[in-house]
């Protein structure tokens, strides 16, 4: 019998006000809900605004959020004691649009992922999955699809494509159950794009990684996930199965982003199934 799998994010009506001195409270996300398990992809879609980076960078602990509950395994991420937050933070990776700006230029591929490997293993060495203990540089390049050769060379010697897969590598050093992937192919060429939608998907099945990504582009969300929730002015127009949402849009909204790019439903036909 196959294991259900387990519940990784619950998200319960999340509310985030930004407050700054002088300017109007902007309420950035006005209360979502979602949930992502163990394995699964989720993608978060919608214009530039509607408060996406605001939702991942409320579950990376770097923006308090004002209202709702987010549970990361049963609990609550903002009631965590030091202990717990040490391993969230571990658990849960981020991958940026940015990734040769997100990589430190003085350092080559092998010194930036020897860092991460070698502060994993202080601390919390007994909890390490021995998956995590074989890791190398070099294994970790090769789950990515990166050459050895890279190894010994700069974030500015590599191509951009290259850069997101070397940034994809830093995130497994430290063995995550979930990555959130914030607009992580905006950056690179259309062909480049897919390789990396690709990868991701490899990753997935692979490792059994949970997977957050965050898209303007309906295009990039529509290959890759089970389930999509369309933004809008802080709120999910629609949320549910990939196939649902592009084929059977609820909301006004969806229904006219769609019209606006017809050949996503398309392709949406033409997915191979996983
Ligand atoms: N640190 C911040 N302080 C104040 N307002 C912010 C901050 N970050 C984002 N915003 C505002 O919150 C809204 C949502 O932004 P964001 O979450 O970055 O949207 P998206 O990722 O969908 O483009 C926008 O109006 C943006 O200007
Ligand atoms: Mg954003």
């Amino acid at each position: 019998m196959v294991e259900p799998a387990e519940q990784l994010f619950e998200v319960r009506g999340l509310r985030v006000v930004y407050r700054r001195p002088g300017a109007k409270p902007l309420e950035a996300v006005k209360g979502v809900d979602f949930t992502l398990a163990e394995g699964e992809t989720l993608g978060i879609v919608g214009e530039s605004g509607s408060g996406k980076s605001t939702i991942a960078k409320t579950l990376l602990l770097l923006q308090p959020f004002s209202g709702g509950v987010a549970l990361f395994r049963g609990r609550n991420i903002a009631a965590f004691t030091a202990a717990e937050r040490r391993q969230y933070r571990r658990d849960v990776q981020m991958v940026f649009q940015d990734a040769v700006g997100s990589l430190n230029p003085r350092m080559t591929i092998r010194q930036a992922l020897n860092e991460i490997l070698k502060k994993s293993l202080g601390g919390v060495r007994g909890r390490q999955s021995p998956r995590s203990l074989s890791q190398t540089p070099e294994s970790l390049l090769s789950l990515v699809g990166l050459s050895k050769a890279v190894l010994d060379q700069y974030p500015r010697e590599l191509s951009g494509g290259q850069c997101q897969r070397a940034s994809f590598a830093r995130a497994l050093t430290v063995n995550p159950k979930v990555l959130v992937a914030d607009e992580p192919v905006s950056a690179l060429d259309v062909s480049v794009q897919a390789r990396i939608l690709n990868l991701m998907r490899d990753l997935r099945r692979e490792l059994g990684l949970a997977i957050l990504l965050i898209a303007h582009d309906l295009s990039v969300v529509r290959n890759v996930c089970d389930r999509v929730c369309v933004m809008h002015q802080g709120l999910f127009e629609d949320t549910g199965p990939a196939e649902e949402v592009f084929d059977h849009p609820q909301s006004d909204y969806t229904k006219n982003l769609l019209a606006a790019v017809p050949d996503v439903r398309r392709s949406l036909a033409a997915r191979t199934p996983q």
